[in-house]
């Protein structure tokens, strides 16, 4: 990789603490980053260069992956960090910043390669861009990028106003839109695993598959967030982008020269064959929820409305489950139920592909059959859990689960920060989220904004602690089918001798 600038804005930010700095120093001891590199950290707040980097050297030893105790690697990392006081809507500051930029290439001796990291709120995109432009800060003659994190706009208008504004000073290839949920190894491992396993794509498709389910359950609250969160609720926070960004992955048809412009254009293709939901329809496909008081781990907590600087009479959604059709040759007929929520039974962010039960089709079902289940633990845990059906000598013959499970040993996988760090880096956008798939997901859910907008949804209220409203579960019993793994810790506790016998761990050699 060639030398480079990493021109970070928002750099005593939150995010930089516990994402960058540490994405930066793993890349930095497994040695993916060039022999010379420079980091300029950008804040309103006076810092010296050697506050700047015991700031850095703190975050590290709180949230790097691996420990950072190693003395002479963390000095050589540190090295690199200066510190530049910018205000976004000064002017002046990024002519001085430039001249910052350029003493460091010359010391480094490096061409001008200058990646622009915008960890700052989406409000200061269009005057940081623009003043990026007008000072000559993206002109020089080596590589410049733009990184940025959603939010990208608030609505579709919104969004397209954002890009048209962006677009002025960056083409889209010098974009790189971090989705965080792309740079999951398990959502990064989708490609692999269908690339390169013909078993998984002769099955994945309309004939075999029942339904899918993709969930992405959280244990917090709104947190610190109020200000944000409560004009963004679930629809905008997690849904418009990193689970239909999840759908799309699992969906796309991987062509086997799986380039960015393949990958981009299947990815591409998926949103354009989603159903259109019109906003009269919202209601019967859409579960807008909001959390009230409940337990969470044994610990009381408070409602939604509660939560420190929220309205009492706020209406905003915590929670959404959706129906969701892809009209394409693959997966016509296939139902997709996607929820995300706050303040739910336990975090777990996972696929679930339920294969039609062919004992079922048959005629030979019993009772004790359950579907076979494809699953993909994306986080906490990562693994892959194939769930068939096995005959129980034990219990006359009777059917019960069986799982193979591989489980991924945590300790040796990168980040996502650090995985989409690097690729940014290399200038791969692969995992970044593309204008085109941005404008196709807000305009798929701007009848759900506009449902809401007009109240035609009713905010369902569930109890914090709870797999969310009861009107999520009867979304799937309309259509004969259940949540899985909602229940996963009480069937483990009761039934935890059995299913342990029945766990084949695959060998695996990664
Ligand atoms: C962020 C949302 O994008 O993703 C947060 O803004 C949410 O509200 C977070 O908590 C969830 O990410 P993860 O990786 O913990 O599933």
């Amino acid at each position: 990789m060639e030398a480079f600038t990493f021109v970070l804005f928002g750099a005593t930010g939150d995010l930089a603490k516990r994402k960058i700095y540490p994405a930066l120093y793993n890349l930095f001891i497994d040695h993916k980053l060039p022999q010379s590199f420079s980091v300029i950290g950008l804040g309103r707040r006076e810092l010296t260069n050697e506050a700047f980097q015991a700031n850095i050297e703190h975050s590290l030893h709180e949230f790097s992956r691996r420990e950072a105790n190693d003395p002479n690697s963390i000095q050589n990392f540190l090295r690199a960090f200066s510190y530049c006081v910018l205000d976004v809507g000064h002017k002046e500051d990024y002519y001085k910043l430039l001249k910052l930029i350029e003493t460091k290439e010359e010391e480094l001796q490096s061409e001008p390669n200058r990646m622009f990291y915008l960890s700052v709120g989406p409000e200061f995109f269009e005057t940081i861009t623009a003043n990026i432009h007008e000072s000559g800060l993206g002109s020089a003659n080596g590589w410049k990028r733009l990184v940025i994190e959603k939010p990208f706009g608030h609505d579709l208008q919104s969004a397209r106003d954002l890009n048209t504004n962006l677009k002025q000073v960056f083409t889209e290839d010098e974009i790189f839109r971090i989705d965080h949920y792309l740079g999951k190894p398990m959502v990064q491992k989708l490609v692999d695993l269908q690339l390169n396993n013909p078993v998984l794509k002769a099955v994945l498709d309309n004939r075999h598959i029942a339904n899918v389910q993709i969930t992405a359950n959280e244990i917090v609250g709104v947190e610190e967030r109020a200000g944000y969160y409560d004009h963004v609720g679930a629809v905008r926070d997690m849904f418009q982008n990193h689970m239909l960004q999840v759908l799309m992955m699992l969906t796309i048809n991987f062509p086997n020269n799986s380039t960015t412009e393949n990958v981009r254009f299947k990815k591409k293709l998926v949103m354009e064959s989603l159903e259109l939901l019109h906003k009269e329809d919202v209601r019967t496909n859409v579960v807008r929820g909001q959390y009230e008081a409940g337990m969470i781990q044994g610990k009381p907590v408070v409602g939604y409305t509660s939560e420190p600087n929220i309205a009492a009479t706020s209406q905003n959604d915590t929670f959404i489950a959706a129906k969701l059709q892809i009209d394409d040759y693959f997966w016509r007929g296939v139902p997709f139920y996607i929820r995300t929520g706050k303040r739910m039974k336990d975090k777990s962010t996972r696929i679930v592909i339920e294969f039609k039960e062919s004992l079922k089709q048959s005629g030979t079902k019993d009772d004790s059959t359950t579907p076979n289940l494809l699953v993909f633990e994306i986080s906490p845990n990562e693994g892959i859990v194939l769930q068939l059906n096995t005959r129980d000598p034990l219990q006359r013959g009777q059917f019960k689960p069986m799982q193979i499970d591989f489980q991924e040993d945590l300790d040796n996988v990168p980040e996502a920060y650090e995985n989409l760090i690097l690729d940014a880096l290399h200038g791969d956008s692969t995992f970044f989220a593309h204008w085109d798939e941005v404008e196709l997901s807000w305009q798929w859910v701007q009848p759900i904004l506009e449902a809401y907008e007009e109240n035609l949804v009713p905010l369902r209220l569930y109890a914090a602690g709870t797999n969310g409203p009861a009107e999520s579960d009867l979304l799937l019993e309309q259509d004969g089918f259940q949540w899985w793994f909602d229940e996963k810790y009480e069937l483990e506790n009761q039934e935890n001798e059995s299913i342990q016998q029945d766990q084949f761990v695959l060998n695996t050699n990664n």
